[in-house]
This record gives structure tokens, sequence and C-alpha cells, in this order.
């Protein structure tokens, strides 16, 4: 039995996306740069799926819409774009220290070129407290990045409540929404964002693809330099297919959210209940309630989480390691140890995320193979012998 439960680390492209993909790499393969009937075919799939993407939004204007190569490109084109644009105006920046390491390496790299960042902690929940935030702001403060829900623990931050203390001030306000987007509703107006990522791969759609949401107004300066596509904000020939296939997998999310998300949580919940019910020295990193239905991320005591993600493979079950390593060395995660967590005592973090492949029955056979697989672990931890399982 092979079960995939690592759908925030990607997923498939659904075959409706694949489908709606094939033309634009074949028989409609025009450059949406040109002016022949080819390039106008091009140019109005496109645009079509820019306004797909807009709608999914609650924006009102689709040239808001900026593709990308991804999320880790959105996220550096909206941090580093906006803190230039706005670098007159004063040099600070706020996020925190549980960010995807896309806006962590975007705000280090400022940081060298001038930059000041501020890394504001979270609480044992993973959870980010807007008064905090609002005690960091500075006349200098220019913008706040903070991502929608952590890709680790499924954590979701108070995205409207930080996006009220950034209007009025004149700051940009950055959401990583790569994890939230087809997960939750992101309505760009009622969050008060000006700068959103995406990505397609985390969506059902193809790798390779993203998009940042510009409000309009909102200055960002290009990172990418060329042509004049992407309204001059992001050159180079724009991947027509890998826009299409996003749209369509954006549409796709959408429409099924509701069930989808009640589904998983009943999933989720059977297995999280089931694992710390059954097998001691485990442990829930994240707030209970306030998290994506289909994350559940669990510290296992005694067992570095890469041996128990190796041994579960062994196994045909694919999951991560959210803390890479129980020893405290650099590798393991940023994110538990920002909650607290302690790997060479808590035990590593394994994230198990749930999709639209997942069933009850892949569940069950996880819950029944866990107990003695940790027990095998544990005791080769133990002995010093690593995965010998
Ligand atoms: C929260 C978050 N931001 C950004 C990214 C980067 O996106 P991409 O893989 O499309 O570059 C990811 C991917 O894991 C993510 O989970």
């Amino acid at each position: 039995m092979s079960i995939y439960l690592d759908y925030n680390a990607t997923t498939p492209v659904r075959p409706a996306v694949l489908d709606a993909m094939r033309p634009y790499l074949n028989s409609h393969f025009g450059n949406a740069s040109s002016s022949h009937s080819r390039g106008r075919e091009a140019k109005r799939a496109l645009e079509e799926a820019r306004e797909v993407i807009a709608s999914a939004l609650g924006a009102r204007e689709k040239e808001g819409v900026v593709f990308t190569s991804g999320g880790t490109e959105g996220d550096n084109l909206a941090i580093a774009g906006a803190a230039w644009a706005a670098r007159d105006r004063g040099r600070h920046i706020i996020t925190s220290v549980v960010e995807h390491r896309a806006v962590l390496g975007a705000c280090r790299a400022l940081e060298a070129q001038g930059f000041e960042v501020t890394y504001l902690p979270v609480d044992a929940g993973g959870l980010i407290d807007p008064e905090i935030v609002k005690q960091s702001l500075r006349p200098d403060t220019t913008m706040i990045s903070f991502m929608h829900a952590n890709n680790e623990t499924g954590v979701v931050f108070p995205i409207a409540e930080i996006g009220q203390l950034a209007r009025g001030r004149g700051i940009v306000f950055h959401a990583d929404a790569v994890q939230a987007f087809g997960r939750l509703p992101v309505d760009v107006d009622a969050l008060g964002i000006n700068l959103l990522t995406l990505s397609g791969h985390k969506i059902y759609g193809p790798k390779g693809i993203g998009a940042v949401y510009v409000r309009p107004g909102t200055k960002i300066v290009p990172q990418i330099h060329g042509g004049e596509q992407e309204h001059s904000v992001r050159a180079g020939t724009e991947n027509v297919a890998a826009a299409v296939g996003m749209a369509c997998a954006a549409q796709i999310a959408l429409e099924s959210m509701p069930t989808e998300n009640e589904r998983l949580r009943v999933l989720r919940d059977r297995l999280e209940t089931g694992i710390l019910g059954n097998i001691v020295g485990t442990r829930r990193n994240g707030d209970r309630d306030q998290r994506l239905s289909n994350t559940s991320n669990i510290s296992f005591q005694g067992v570095r989480g890469d041996s128990l993600m190796v041994a579960l493979d062994l196994e045909g079950i694919e999951v991560s390691a959210g803390a890479a390593c129980a020893s405290g060395s650099p590798e393991s995660s940023h994110v538990l140890r920002a909650m607290g967590r302690r790997p060479e005592i808590d035990g590593g973090g394994i994230r198990f995320s749930l999709g639209a492949g997942t069933t009850e029955a892949e569940i069950e056979h996880i819950l029944d193979l866990l107990p003695p697989l940790v027990e095998r672990v544990r005791a080769a931890e133990i002995q010093g012998i690593g995965v010998r399982v």
C-alpha cells in the first residue's frame, strides 16, 4: 500500500487541470506577447486565467494579478519589491520567526542591504498576538509580512486583525497565502491585503507557476528585468499553460473547499486522536482549532523526525519530518523551536498533511502500523543504531 500524506509539500496535477493545460503546450503554443493569431490566442487564455485568480481572491482588478514562477519568487517579489519601493519613507519591516524560508530569505537579503527586520515570536501554539505586532510598529515601518497558514503546523494567523493594523498607517501588508489558498477563503479586501503570494502546485496545479496579487496603488519595484510582460512588474515570457492550469485548479479548489475541508477534518482528527491516544510520548504541535483542516504535526518523544519519516517511507507511507533532526542541530525545524519545542526532549515532529486522495482506509492502515513502528524506531534509537526497522 502506498500512502501519500505530504500534500503541504506538493499535490498531483488534477486530470481536469492537465486537460485544460494541454492545448497551450502544443497546438496553442503561442507567445502571449506576439501580435499574430496564435499570440493573441495565448494572450486571451492568459488574461482569462488572470481573471479567474483575481475573482478567486475577491479582487476587482484582474490587472493586480502578476504571474510568477511560484511561491518563492512571489514572496521575493512582494517583499523586496515593496521594501525598495518604499525605501524613502522607511526601512523597517515586521515579520515572524515561523515564516517560510522564502520570506525569511528575502528578509535576510534586505537586512544585508540596509533594511531592518523585526522577527516576532509565536506562542506555544504557534500563534501570533496582533498586540505584539501593534507594539512593534515604528514610524519607519513600511511593510508587515505574515503567512496566512503555516506550512509545517497548519496554524492559521489572524490575518484580518493584522491587516487592520497596517491599514490607515500607509504600511504595506503582505500575506504568504501559499498554504491557505484553496483551503481557506482568501478575500484580499476583507483581509486588508496589499500583496498576496500564491503557488500553483499546492492546489493540484502544476509546479513552476504562482502569482502575486498587487493591490492597485501599491508600489513594487520589479525584481526581474527585461521585457514588459505582466504589466512591467515581472519580465519574461509567461508560462501560459501553467497559468491556465493554475486557474483551473483554483476554480476546482474553491468549488470543493467546503465539502473537502470537512472530509479532511474528520480524517485528520481520526488520525490525530488515534496517534495521541495510542502512542505514549506523543504531542500535537500547533493550536488545535486555529489550523488548516488537513494538517497534523506530531512530536514523538525519543524519536528523531527523520528516522520515523524514513521508517514510514519503507512501509510505503510518505510524510514530512517537521523537525528534521531531534538532536537540536541547526537543521531542526525553526517553526517547532519557535513554539518552544525542544527536539532532544520532545522528539522530532512529523507532519501529516492530507489531501484529495486520502481515504479512511489509509488512515486506519497508518493507525494500525504506527504504534509498533514507533516502538521499533525508539528501541533502535536507544541502542544508537538509527533506522533499523
Ligand atoms: C508557506 C509557503 N510559502 C512559500 C512556499 C514556496 O512556494 P514554491 O514551492 O511555489 O516556491 C511554500 C512551499 O512550500 C510554502 O509552504
